[in-house]
């Protein structure tokens, strides 16, 4: 829609960005062209914002606090710290944020005895500053073990590592946590359990109890956060999510039977285009509700992998993908949450080369700001999909950006 070398170079290429903002089905009004391109004067006197300017009223989380709901998303402290631009739009943008990596035994565990929790920090000391609520993820992980991880814990300790881990991190940020991701991705049918369970190190050093014992030692730790089971591939209604989801709510029911802690469910929502949910997710929402249950849309981001150019194709297509998922999602009360897995196409893992690309070799664009930090078509449709929401405003609504939805908009007066 924009070269991603900046702003608007031509009236031509405004247009093309509002045909496919118009092809994603961006409900979001278009600002008089005069305003959006030359930032003139509204009549009264102040700047109008361009069409770029999605701050403050205009912004996901001022959006979401006017419908109940935290938006934000996955962030790395080294471009919170070095790139301002990377910094502001997560200010402007989250009223929650959740670290990517910071917070998994990899980053906080450099050997067996230790801990270094100043990438953490950074994250939470940023998101107080910010108002903004964190989740951690995650205590309890088959995935980014810390290199001594294999040569040291045995079937003998552990249960010890696990508890003597989860106390310290837990407890360190006891208090100031909106969640805890406390067990990620404990299933895999395709392990072929009874229980489907994943064979991962855990359950194999364990047993099947790990995941109660990790969920009683977070509580313990901190007594405030939401504890969370986060799992992937569980969001539509193939025949392969379908048995996957029923064994995580299965999971759930067991843990809930034994008294356990828990009172929230992940759905990490790692998208391609094109997917659309069936009401087997919608179902499954609301069963947790039944039992509860807070349900938190915790990862989410769409590959465009499948999808070919032009950019403004691309960027439609993935903006649909947010539309037909989040509008039904989000309408459901106990979906208090809802979180990008990273904010700018700049900087995502499905760029990373463990991951399949594009058969053209471009970078994929999954995210709800290009590159250079714009609004693409999935800003809006995220945005529309939390307009359609009929939540209740959240206490206290985020003065970091007063909305009433009963108030028009300041700019389009
Ligand atoms: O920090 C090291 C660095 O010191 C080293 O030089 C570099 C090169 O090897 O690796 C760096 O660690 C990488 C880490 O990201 C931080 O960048 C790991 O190799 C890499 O595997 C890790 O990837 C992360 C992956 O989880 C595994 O932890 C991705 O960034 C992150 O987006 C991804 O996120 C997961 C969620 O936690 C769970 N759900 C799925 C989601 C996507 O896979």
């Amino acid at each position: 829609m924009r070269g991603d070398s900046g702003r608007f170079r031509s009236r031509r290429e405004f247009l093309i960005g509002a045909a496919a903002a118009a092809a994603a089905g961006c409900g979001t009004p278009l600002l008089p062209l005069a305003c959006a391109q030359s930032g003139s004067k509204t009549r009264q006197g102040a700047m109008a914002p361009t069409l770029n300017d999605v701050s403050g009223l205009r912004s996901l989380r001022a959006h979401g606090a006017a419908h109940g709901l935290l938006v934000g998303c996955a962030v790395n402290p080294d471009h919170l710290d070095g790139e301002p631009d990377y910094a502001r739009t997560v200010a402007e943008q989250a009223s929650i944020v959740v670290p990517e990596n910071a917070m998994k035994w990899a980053a906080l565990r450099p050997n067996a005895t230790q801990y270094d929790f100043r990438k953490a920090d950074d994250i939470v000391v940023f998101a107080l500053s910010h108002e903004q609520k964190v989740r951690g993820h995650n205590l309890c992980w088959h995935e980014a073990l810390p290199s001594w991880f294999a040569g040291t814990v045995t079937k003998e300790n552990a249960a010890q590592y696990l508890t003597q881990h989860i106390r310290t991190v837990a407890g360190r940020f006891a208090g100031k946590l909106h969640s805890w991701d406390v067990v990620n991705e404990a299933i895999d049918v395709k392990d072929g359990r009874p229980d489907g369970l994943r064979n991962s190190p855990w359950l194999e050093l364990i047993g099947p109890s790990y995941i109660e014992l990790a969920f009683r030692t977070a509580r313990e730790a901190d007594g405030t956060a939401l504890l969370t089971y986060n799992d992937y591939g569980i969001e539509l209604d193939t025949p392969e999510q379908i048995d996957k989801r029923g064994q995580v709510m299965m999971l759930v029911r067991r843990l809930q039977a034994r008294g356990v802690p828990i009172d929230a469910v992940g759905i990490q929502s790692h998208l391609s285009a094109g997917d659309v949910p069936g009401d087997g997710l919608i179902h499954f929402i609301r069963e947790l509700r039944a039992m509860n249950l807070q349900v938190f849309v915790t990862e989410m981001d769409v590959n465009d992998r499948k999808l070919a150019e032009p950019v403004a194709e691309r960027d439609a297509g993935v903006a649909k993908t947010y539309r037909d998922y989040l509008t039904p999602v989000l309408a459901e009360p106990n979906v208090t949450v809802a979180l990008t897995w990273g904010i700018t196409d700049r900087y995502t893992w499905l760029n990373g080369l463990q991951h399949a690309s594009r058969a053209d070799g471009k970078p994929e664009r999954p995210l709800p700001f290009d590159y250079d930090y714009n609004p693409k078509p999935a800003f809006f449709a995220e945005r529309d999909s939390i307009d359609g929401r009929p939540g209740q405003a959240l206490p206290g609504a985020d003065h970091y950006a007063p909305f009433n939805p009963t108030q028009p908009q300041r700019p389009q007066q």
